[in-house]
């Protein structure tokens, strides 16, 4: 092989090396003047597709609020932003692109330029020149092939450092490095002045302190917002307490790893959160290896099978997102079938059937009574018969726990409990059809109280 050496002329290998310097200066221009530019693309790009999904996913109420228009019209407004935003960073990159080619085409003529002087003053052979020429090229692809990937990298840049956000970011419930794994517990819950505030005023959950015998049913009542729900994501570590702890079975839930606990756990949500997946995989989330018996013995505990069954694909059929194909009342007893499935000793009942009507109700009920047998059953409840059967009831107001008792003890109280009820939040009994005259006379005297 003729070594390279041979063929070095140091004037050529100058305006090599100048064109190296001129590709690095002008990627270093363009990177620097649109860092920043391409920063707010990103964040328009992320507002857009926020907005978007806001709207179409709740595309009812923007049709039947007439917002179909405005919306339309405010996306497009974002979308002229993004343009906006956008057009000086791609025309920083063209330029850059321009000149790197400039850069290029203007070294090759001054190499053959210069290669002519030289081989007139007899200092380069026109085989020199050519061979300079060969490497310039080459050089000239890897510095665009590198330039390329520069660019590349800088139009990714935000997104990734988005990615490396949310990768970087701790979990705020994370299990201590020696937590103990609760096998199955038997379900004694203590709240121990428990203090819990989202960023707000005022705390959700206040000082809260009770004591849940193992097995028994609480029923947690308050006015809306009281917060009923966030006590009761506390047990399942949604959030920790900011004061105070909670214990199961004497077990700090902080000392527990977090698997084990909500493996101890049932929950049926205010809102029965479904997966965009068939049916069938939405109640295996209650319990990811039962078999087909099972689910359907579920499904028929929550009164489900039935509407199931009559779907054109059964089981298979697939659900849309969070749930929008079933109607409320489906979704919650395929939310209490699921949670039948994990058959958990401790059950959250977060107004589980408050979708659903009468009848199918005080059916669903029979099951839930069964379910919540032997299980300590924490339950937000609307019908009067959960609260008058709950071993213990705990009435919030502004997040604190305002009066605890049993029903009558409550009512005795003539506080806020016998107002509430005077008020008709709790509804009557759900009734079976063929059931009607065993409702209880006090609880037809409570329905009429409420529709006056
Ligand atoms: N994720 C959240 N971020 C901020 N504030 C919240 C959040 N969730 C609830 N809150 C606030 O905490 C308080 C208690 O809410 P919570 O949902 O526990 O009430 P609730 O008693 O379950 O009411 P409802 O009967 O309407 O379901 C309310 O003031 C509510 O606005
Ligand atoms: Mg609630």
């Amino acid at each position: 092989m003729v070594p390279v050496a041979m063929y070095m002329n140091w004037k050529l290998a100058l305006l090599m090396i100048g064109l190296m310097i001129s590709f690095a200066v002008f990627n270093a221009i363009a990177m620097r003047r649109t860092h920043k530019a391409q920063g707010v693309v990103e964040e328009l790009h992320h507002e857009i597709s926020t907005r978007a999904g806001d709207v179409f996913g709740n595309v009812l109420v923007v049709q039947s609020f007439t917002r179909l228009a405005a919306e339309v019209s405010s996306l497009k407004e974002m979308m002229q932003r993004v343009l906006a935003a956008q057009y000086p960073v791609l025309k920083g990159w063209a330029i850059l692109s321009v000149l790197n080619r400039a850069a290029s085409t203007l070294t090759i003529v001054a190499i053959f330029a210069l290669g002519a002087t030289l081989n007139g003053k007899g200092e380069v052979s026109v085989g020199n020149i050519v061979t300079f020429v060969g490497f310039a090229l080459m050089l000239i692809g890897r510095l665009e092939q590198f330039s390329g990937f520069i660019s590349g990298l800088f139009f990714q840049t935000h997104s990734l450092s988005d990615f490396f956000k949310v990768l970087d970011l701790h979990p705020a419930i994370l299990d201590k490095p020696d937590a103990i794994d609760l096998q199955k517990v038997r379900g004694e819950i203590a709240f121990e002045h428990v203090t819990f505030g989202f960023e707000t005023e005022r705390d959700a959950v206040s000082d809260l302190s009770f004591r849940a015998r193992a097995g028994s049913t609480i029923a947690l009542v308050g006015p809306t917002g009281a917060g009923k729900t966030t006590a009761l994501s506390l047990l399942y570590r949604a959030y920790d307490p900011q004061q105070g702890r909670i214990t199961v079975d004497g077990v700090d839930l902080r000392d527990a790893s977090l698997v084990s606990l909500r493996q101890n756990i049932s929950v049926v949500f205010q809102d029965p959160g479904l997966f965009y997946r068939s049916i069938l995989d939405n109640l295996r989330v209650g319990k990811p290896d039962a078999d087909i018996e099972e689910i359907v013995a579920a499904a028929q505990a929550a009164e489900a099978h039935s509407f199931v069954s009559g779907k054109v694909e059964g089981y298979e059929t697939l659900v849309a997102e969070r749930g929008r194909s079933l109607s409320g009342g489906e979704r919650q007893r395929l939310a209490i079938a699921r949670a039948m499935l994990k058959d958990a000793p401790i059950l959250i009942l977060d107004e589980a059937t408050s979708a659903l009507d009468n009848s199918t109700e005080a059916r669903i009920q029979r099951a839930l009574n069964k379910l919540t047998k032997g299980r300590t059953t924490f339950v937000i409840a609307h019908r009067l018969s959960t609260v008058r059967n709950a071993d213990l009831i705990l009435v919030l107001n502004e997040g604190r726990l305002v009066e605890q008792g049993r029903y009558h003890e409550l009512v005795a109280q003539g506080g806020l409990f016998a107002e509430l009820a005077s008020q008709g939040q709790f509804a009557p009994d759900a009734i079976e059809e063929d059931d009607v005259e065993s409702i209880g006379v006090e609880d037809h005297e409570l329905a009429r109280a409420s529709s006056q």
